[in-house]
């Protein structure tokens, strides 16, 4: 029997690339086999993300050098997931009627039997049911993750904050938590298979359980998890800054697996601004929650994402977010130029800002955040980090790469065993991306899988 090979191109956030991960495995119990060239497969599958107008155009470029492999191949079976499918469905079957299917994010457990009707049929197959899933992501324990010592495991799906620029509560649907004792037990299938350090995912993991009332909070489910033997390093992403509550900043005092690192998007430093956003916090209430969770962990690492150009936003309000960016230091920040989402309320709002002026705004931001992560990189040389090995670096041969605590990428050189342990690396070049580093011969340990700063003997 031929072997069947598929290719998934990913795009997106780590959502997409948990969903992916969930696809890969229901292929693979169907008998199909990753390759690694999207010319070789029998099926290939475009995971889409619609978060702004950029991934967005990408989907359409992908497509549009996919045509030559259908041209050659008629067979081949190309399908359109994600939530520019579950925006766009017949849509995109308009635009590129050779498609083959087009399916939402609800639809993901359906592939399999997505595929066959297409193998039967010569018109595309749309699944654009947004029918909720009382346990959304049950697919299988998720036992290999390409052999990397970290995994993700979605604890919530969908939104309900409906943030006036964003389109994912219209394509993700409302928000429904997993049960506890389900995410807990995928994080034991993956500490069994190796995996060192897991990030538990959601839009906003910090309102987990309170919509369909699994009695859990968040911070009890990360109690839960903290105990998971052979677990090294938890993280999560991302938190909502008004459902930022005391006891989840409690955990980064107490949970001793727990990252010191916190992506908390503020989206604007003018409280007017957010409020035109419905973020539901102040610029003031933000800065009271960083200085909260810098009292409880001093050395935690704080990113965050900012749009640039939201209608609206004027030179004062564009001046009081380089000002808050003076004032937190963040460690890294997403920046990005505000793009009409088709449908969302911001769409429809007056003062749109030129396309000039979000661009002259996004370059100003990004150069002083530039400044401001090179000066905390640097703080760091002379320093020795646990670093967990999460692979051979793009660098060179003998290079490996991992992640700090604090989540910094560092490349340094070092044997291909190291990969999946945690070792101490002496800091020695700061760079805006990462850091360079040495294993030094000796290395003082201090207690605790976090550990924070070790000094090299
Ligand atoms: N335009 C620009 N940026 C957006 N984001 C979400 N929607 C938009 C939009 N319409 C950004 C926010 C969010 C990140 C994932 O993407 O900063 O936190
Ligand atoms: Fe979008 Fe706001 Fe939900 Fe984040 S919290 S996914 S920005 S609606």
């Amino acid at each position: 029997m031929k072997i069947k090979r598929f290719y998934i191109i990913t795009m997106g956030c780590q959502m997409n690339v948990y969903d992916s991960g969930q696809m890969e495995r229901l292929l693979a119990s169907e008998g199909y086999v990753p390759c690694g060239e999207a010319e070789e497969a029998d099926l290939i599958i475009i995971n889409t993300c619609a978060i702004r107008e950029k991934p967005e155009h990408k989907v359409h470029s992908h497509l549009g050098r996919l045509v030559r492999i259908k041209k050659k191949r008629p067979d081949v079976v190309i399908a359109v997931g994600g939530c520019v499918a579950q925006h766009e469905g017949q849509h995109l079957v308009k635009r590129w009627p050779w498609l083959d299917i087009v399916f939402g994010p609800f639809a993901v457990r359906r592939l399999p039997e997505l595929v066959a009707e297409a193998l039967r049929r010569d018109r595309c197959v749309v699944d654009i049911d947004t029918n909720a899933e009382a346990e959304p992501g049950e697919i299988a324990p998720a036992a290999f993750q390409r052999g990397s010592p970290t995994g993700f495991v979605t604890i919530m799906q969908g939104c309900d904050n409906y943030c006036t620029y964003c389109i994912v509560p219209y394509v993700r649907g409302r928000e429904v938590s997993r049960r506890p004792e389900r995410i807990v037990s995928e994080v034991e299938h993956l500490v069994a298979s190796g995996v060192k350090e897991v990030t538990l995912l959601g839009q906003n993991v910090n309102s987990y359980g309170m919509t369909n009332g699994h009695e859990s909070t968040f911070p009890e489910l990360l109690t839960a998890v903290n105990r998971v033997k052979g677990l090294k390093r938890l993280r999560f992403t991302t938190s909502h800054p008004k459902d930022l509550s005391e006891g989840l900043i409690a955990c980064f005092d107490g949970l001793d697996t727990l990252a010191p690192h916190i992506h908390l998007p503020v989206q604007s430093g003018s409280t007017r601004i957010l409020k035109r956003m419905n973020r539901g916090y102040s610029c003031e209430g933000y800065l009271k929650k960083i200085d909260s969770l810098r009292r409880v962990r001093s050395d935690i690492a704080i990113t965050s994402d900012i749009i640039v150009g939201f209608p609206g936003e004027d030179d004062k309000a564009f001046r009081e977010t380089l000002d808050l960016l003076q004032a937190v230091e963040f460690d890294n920040l997403f920046s990005f130029k505000y793009s009409d989402r088709k449908g969302v309320p911001a769409s429809r709002f007056s003062h749109k800002v030129e396309e000039n002026e979000k661009e002259d705004r996004l370059a100003r931001l990004q150069e002083l955040q530039r400044a401001i992560t090179l000066r905390k990189h640097q703080a760091l040389v002379g320093t020795c980090q646990k670093v967990l090995v999460e692979g051979r670096s793009k660098r060179g041969r003998d290079q490996l790469t991992g992640h700090t605590p604090c989540n910094k990428t560092v490349n340094f050189s070092g044997a291909a065993s190291e990969v999946g342990g945690i070792v101490p690396v002496m800091i020695t070049a700061a760079f805006s991306h990462s850091l360079r580093g040495e294993m030094p011969r000796r290395c003082e340990r201090l207690p605790g899988p976090q550990g924070g700063v070790l000094h090299a003997a």
